[in-house]
């Protein structure tokens, strides 16, 4: 990922993200910073770049020509039409939130455009800002401090940046928690023990003790976040009711990737944090309807199992191409047993033949996938079997075997693997399957999965029209 700063200060810059975790990154090339100072672009000929507002008030404004050439050198370099991301850190912003920072590492490059003094030019802005971001309710001297506040968030999601995967997935914000208390040795300090629990080496009683302190610390000192955390739970309750139908979403809403827009009781409609995809669960399309209104616009996938809702989706909402698959669903909680022994995460030099067997399309998609850890490789006396993996949205799939193994149990021991690593991420592990692929409907039946009685349907939207 790299970060471009606009700013008159680019010393701050530097010397901000020269530490630490930050500076090691970037030795490790997984990120890069790059200052770009403002005021080299002046045309003026003393290099100021500010001047007074037009209609009176206290202060300069940064002035619209340095900081556009500023950007255009930037996007100059970019791919031609593709533009780079480009954030104003102003108080004036959408508050910057952890679902924000996810959002943002999915970049390859971005812009971040700092302010000073009152401002910068509308028109400037207008013509170059996608996001305006705010790290809070109150105001700076500067977005420097903002600019680097982004950075740390952003970079410490990229993989590879922190020492391990783990520390960044169950932390505060993930479940609408803040996270539990942690110790370290000594034992007792100032006669203050550790909690006798943490020692016992009881896992699952460690697990429940960490969710009950997170829920008591949330409740005590972020009574916003927790009623966002109970209305969730609520949601799941109630979903849960018809869960081998409503599986995607009880899903993504258990294991804090997808964000609840709206629930009616055991119906509701969520968007998915990684993908953008639009979920809805819903058995009366009248509700459906009224759900609907929460999708977030620009979102053109749309996942739910309302038949009686297609027309409408069509003739209303512009939703066109459709895909229908059953949803399979492990119910149990206990693993299931997998026949192969050899079945590890996919070795990243065997991309192509992957892309290969899988379609060469989703190539970037795969790559990405084995990147994240969620791609996975059987191996039959070190050779080459087959994979699966679990898509982005949270769905287990991209099964594929190789020929050779076909009729042998390589197909269910990848399947039955994927569901014990769903397990384990403690969500519902669920798979759809294209309505016309009845062999692998008979496998996931054979290995314990529920096919729910609805069908689920993907549909799109194209947003040019
Ligand atoms: N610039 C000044 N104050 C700011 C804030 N709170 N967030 C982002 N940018 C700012």
């Amino acid at each position: 990922m790299q970060f471009h700063v606009l700013t008159l200060f680019p010393e701050m810059i530097e010397n901000g993200c020269d530490n630490s975790i930050l500076k090691r990154a970037m030795a490790k090339k997984l990120i890069g910073v790059s200052a770009v100072n403002v005021r080299d672009f002046t045309l003026e000929k003393h290099g100021k770049v500010d001047d007074y507002t037009y209609g009176g008030g206290a202060g300069m404004l940064i002035q619209a020509q340095p900081v556009y050439d500023a950007w255009r050198s930037l996007q100059k370099r970019g791919e031609e039409g593709k533009r780079i991301r480009t954030v104003y850190v102003t108080p004036k912003g959408k508050t910057f939130i952890q679902s924000m920072a996810k959002e943002f590492a999915k970049e390859e490059e971005l812009i971040i455009l700092c302010g000073h003094y009152e401002g910068i030019d509308e028109r400037a802005l207008e013509e170059i800002v996608t996001d305006r971001v705010s790290i809070g309710d109150f105001v700076l001297t500067g977005g420097e401090l903002p600019a680097m506040v982004m950075i740390d968030a952003i970079s410490r999601l990229i993989p590879g940046v922190l020492g391990s995967e783990e520390s960044a997935q169950t932390e505060t914000f993930e479940n609408d928690l803040l996270e539990y208390p942690q110790y370290s040795r000594p034992e007792v300090w100032h006669g203050k023990p550790v909690p006798q629990v943490l020692l016992s080496g009881d896992h699952k009683k460690i697990f429940k003790w960490r969710q009950e302190e997170s829920e008591r610390l949330t409740r005590e000192l972020r009574p916003d976040l927790y009623e966002k955390y109970e209305q969730r739970q609520k949601t799941i309750q109630s979903l849960l009711k018809h869960k081998k139908e409503n599986a995607y979403l009880i899903d993504g809403l258990m294991r804090g990737t997808a964000k609840l827009l709206y629930a009616e009781g055991d119906q509701a409609i969520g968007v998915d944090v990684n993908t953008g995809t639009v979920m809805l669960c819903c058995d009366d399309p009248e509700t459906g309807k009224r759900l609907m209104k929460w999708a977030p616009a620009g979102h053109p996938v749309l996942l739910h199992n309302c038949a009686a809702l297609i027309d409408y989706l069509q003739d209303e909402l512009g939703y066109g191409e459709m895909d229908e698959c059953y949803q399979s669903v492990y119910t149990q909680k206990n693993a299931l047993p997998v026949a192969h022994k050899d079945v590890r995460p996919f070795p990243p030099e065997m991309l192509d033949y992957a892309a290969e067997n899988y379609g060469r399309e989703a190539k970037e998609y795969l790559q990405e996938r084995i990147r994240s850890g969620a791609f996975f490789a059987a191996f039959e006396d070190g050779e080459l079997a087959g994979f699966c993996g679990i898509h982005m949205g949270g769905s287990l799939g991209l099964l594929f075997v190789d020929p050779k193994y076909r009729r042998t149990s390589v197909g269910s021991s990848l399947a039955s693997y994927l569901v014990n690593k769903a397990l384990e991420r403690g969500g519902l592990p669920y798979a759809h399957i294209r309505v016309k692929n009845e062999a692998s409907l008979k496998m996931q039946q054979k290995m314990g999965l529920y096919v729910g009685k609805k069908t689920v349907f993907w549909t799109k939207k194209d947003l040019q029209s």
